[in-house]
Formats: structure tokens, sequence, C-alpha cells
């Protein structure tokens, strides 16, 4: 992409991630903080003409009408002596009003700024109207947009999931079984925009989105960022295999302080992360019998800035038992914002390709890569390395 501009459309522009990811942006733009992290930095992707940094263009909704610098500095993740030489730039950037379904949890859908219609096929106009208007007011060609947003309440695909007549008939009836993510990754999808869902939420694996997404040359992907402890947990399972060392149990924890782990500590809202972690094991070491505990718990006085501790025991030569603990204190948004730019930046360049609907080549960034099975880091990153080389 040479000389073109990309807007990036962030689903809960005002959380922790997502605010990470633009103010970060703007620090490494202004050559104010090094871009660490960034894996489409690496010269692998040099010759494909991602697009650059400074060829996007953030917005997005949420329901806290807030300003992006107010954000920042309530969450306090990036140290403010950084944050004060982005101020200016962040404070220009507000959130549309979000779109909210009675799957979203409840601490949010008691805010005010939504769009006020109780109709779904309404909602979804608004949505697909604000890309569309932002395209036009930034001079845009293309739009990528990124769920960002909070877990939403689970719901059971049915028959009207199945395939997209039956899921614009169902959402033209207000049915209940449509959530706030379809609606975002529909009006993305109808206005030929990536979607990224960098959640658990089980938005993707809608069959009626997928194979229309797919007719349209829609690009998809998810879905859970793999940034902490599962990244760790998917490469020394992929080292346990290869070196033929048998796994009798692992046991995970982790203690979070932001606002997402107090909304994942609520069973609705945390079960699908609970199985998104629970479900890389098995699929790398190609057998189940060992124990595997995941726990995640709030701990406010940690804010954005989680410890994992995990306990591993396994089998050596000889039977004979072994434990390796790992001790992380990870930053909880620092990890995941230069994912979100990789993903955007390789969505694009999906696009650009012709490829539409799940992007399978991207199991790298997730836990429940959707369309491939988790393979263990290292395979994933050859896939990667395989079409970029
Ligand atoms: N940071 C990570 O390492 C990581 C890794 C994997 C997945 N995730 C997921 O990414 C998401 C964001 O994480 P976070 O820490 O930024 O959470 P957060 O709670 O700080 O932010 C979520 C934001 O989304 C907004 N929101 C919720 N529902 C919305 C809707 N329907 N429309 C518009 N806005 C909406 C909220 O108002 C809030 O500002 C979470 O679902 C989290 O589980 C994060």
């Amino acid at each position: 992409m040479k000389n073109s501009k990309l807007g990036v459309l962030m689903v809960g522009l005002n959380g922790a991630t997502a605010n990470t990811t633009v103010a970060g942006c703007y620090l490494i733009r202004k050559k104010l903080a090094p871009a660490y992290g960034l894996m489409t930095n690496e010269p692998l992707f040099a010759k494909h003409q991602l697009v650059k940094l400074d060829q996007l263009v953030f917005g997005g909704w949420d329901f806290a009408n807030r300003d992006a610098a107010r954000v920042a500095d309530q969450q306090g993740v990036i140290p403010p002596a950084l944050l004060n030489k982005v101020t200016g730039d962040l404070k220009k950037l507000k959130p549309m009003p979000g779109v909210t379904t009675a799957h979203d949890v409840d601490l949010f859908r008691r805010q005010k700024h939504a769009h006020k219609t109780n109709s779904l096929g309404k909602k979804l106009e608004l949505l697909i109207a604000n890309i569309e208007r932002f395209k036009k007011t930034h001079r845009l060609d293309k739009t990528v947009v990124v769920f960002t947003g909070s877990p939403l309440k689970q719901f059971k695909p049915g028959s009207l999931h199945q395939n997209i007549k039956s899921f614009k008939q169902a959402l033209a009836r207000n049915h209940a079984d449509i959530t706030s993510g379809m609606l975002y990754a529909l009006a993305a999808i109808e206005t030929g925009s990536p979607f990224i869902d960098f959640t658990t939420n089980t938005t993707l694996e809608v069959k009626a989105l997928v194979d229309y997404a797919k007719s349209k040359k829609v690009p998809l992907a998810g879905k859970d960022g793999k940034t902490g402890q599962t990244m760790i947990k998917t490469a020394l399972a992929q080292l346990l295999k290869i070196k033929n060392l048998k796994l009798t149990g692992w046991y995970s924890t982790n203690l979070l302080g932001n606002p997402d782990g107090q909304i994942l500590s609520l069973p609705e809202y945390g079960q699908n992360k609970f199985k998104d972690k629970l479900g890389v094991l098995q699929p790398i070491l190609k057998y189940s019998d060992f124990d595997h505990s995941v726990d995640i718990k709030y701990y406010g006085p940690r804010g954005d800035n989680k410890e994992a501790w995990d306990n591993i025991d396994f089998l050596g030569w000889l039977g004979q038992p072994m434990t390796m603990k790992i001790n992380w204190l990870g930053r909880d948004s620092i990890l995941a914002a230069p994912l979100i730019i990789d993903l955007v930046r390789l969505m694009e360049n999906a696009q650009r390709k012709g490829r539409g609907g799940l992007q399978t080549h991207l199991a790298f960034f997730f836990k429940n890569p959707l369309g491939a099975k988790p393979q263990g880091l290292f395979k994933e990153y050859q896939i990667l390395e395989k079409l970029y080389a």
C-alpha cells in the first residue's frame, strides 16, 4: 500500500488495549519510543509494502464518551512523561456511540454513549453509515475494523446462524441470538473492511458471517489475541512435544487488575476465555492424559500489570518426574498493542492479495485460531514465514 491512508476503526476505542495501540502508534510515529514487539517491522515483511504506521488513521466506537487523552491518563498504562508528548493528538480522538444488545456486560449497557434504537436493522445501518462517513471525512480508500470491546455473554448458534439469508431475516425480526459483535462484523463485511476479533467472543464462529465474508472477499481473523501466558504455553508445549517429554500436569494462574480482569472474573463472560486457554495443549501434544488448570483472578492493585504463574510437571528419561516454574510479570495492553498493529497490516495485505474469509495463516496471533487448530507457536510462525518469504 504505497501512498493512501488506511482507517483503523476499533470497537472499544476507550479500552486499555485500543488506547495503548493508538497512543503507542502516535509515539512511534514521532520517534519518541521504540517499536519493540512489532513483528511486521522485521525484514521478513520488508518486500510486501505493508501499510506504514504513519498511514494509519484511527477511530472507533465506545460507550465511554471521553477523549483518548483523558482515557490514557486514567488508565496509567503509558508513563505520563511519554504520554504528555502526544496529548494533543489524543485529545482530538473521541469515540462514536457504540451498539449494544443483551449480550453486552451490564456495566457497559448502562452507559449513555450508544446508538438509541432497539432495532437491530437500524443499529447495523448506523454502523455502516459510521464507517462510510469516517472514510469520506478522512478521504480513505479502505478501513479495517478491530473488535477490542469487552467479552460478550454466550449465545447458542442455531439455524439462523447457518447462512446469510436466514441471518439477515432474523436480524430484521430483532432475534435475541444476534450479538453486538455480529453487528460490528456484518457492518465491516458490508463495507468491505477486514474484521479482526481480538476477543474470546464467538462472533466469527457464525457460519453465515464467515461464508458471506468469503463470497465478498473480505478477510476475517480471530479469535482471542495470544499475548502472554498462552503464547509461552504454546511455545513450551511444542518444545515438550519435540523432545518427547511427557506432560503430566500444567497449572496456570493469572492476576489481573484492569477492567477486563474484572469482567473476565464474572463466569458468564469469562467462560470462553477459559475454553480458549484450556484448548491449546491437546492439539499440540496429541494426547490428553494430563491435568490442566487455568485460573484468572481479579486483583485491583495490579491494574494493567498482570502476573502469571505456571507450574509444569513432566516426565523424562525412565519416567523420572521434573517440574518447571514460570513467573511472568507481563503488561496486558503493552503486550497486545503491537499484535493489533501487526494484524491490521497483515489483514490489509491479505485483502490486497485477494484473500477473503478466515485467514488461517494468522493462527500465530490467536489462542483459538479460527479455521485452524493450535499447532505450537513456532509451527504457526513457520506457516506465516513461508507465506511471506
Ligand atoms: N490485552 C490483552 O492482552 C488481551 C488479550 C486477548 C484478548 N483481549 C481482549 O480484548 C478486549 C479488550 O481488552 P481491554 O483490556 O482493552 O478491555 P477494557 O475493558 O479496558 O476495554 C473494553 C472497552 O470496550 C468498550 N465496549 C464494550 N462493549 C462495547 C460495544 N458493544 N461497543 C463499543 N464499545 C464497547 C468498553 O466501554 C471499554 O471501553 C477484551 O475483550 C479482552 O478480553 C485482550
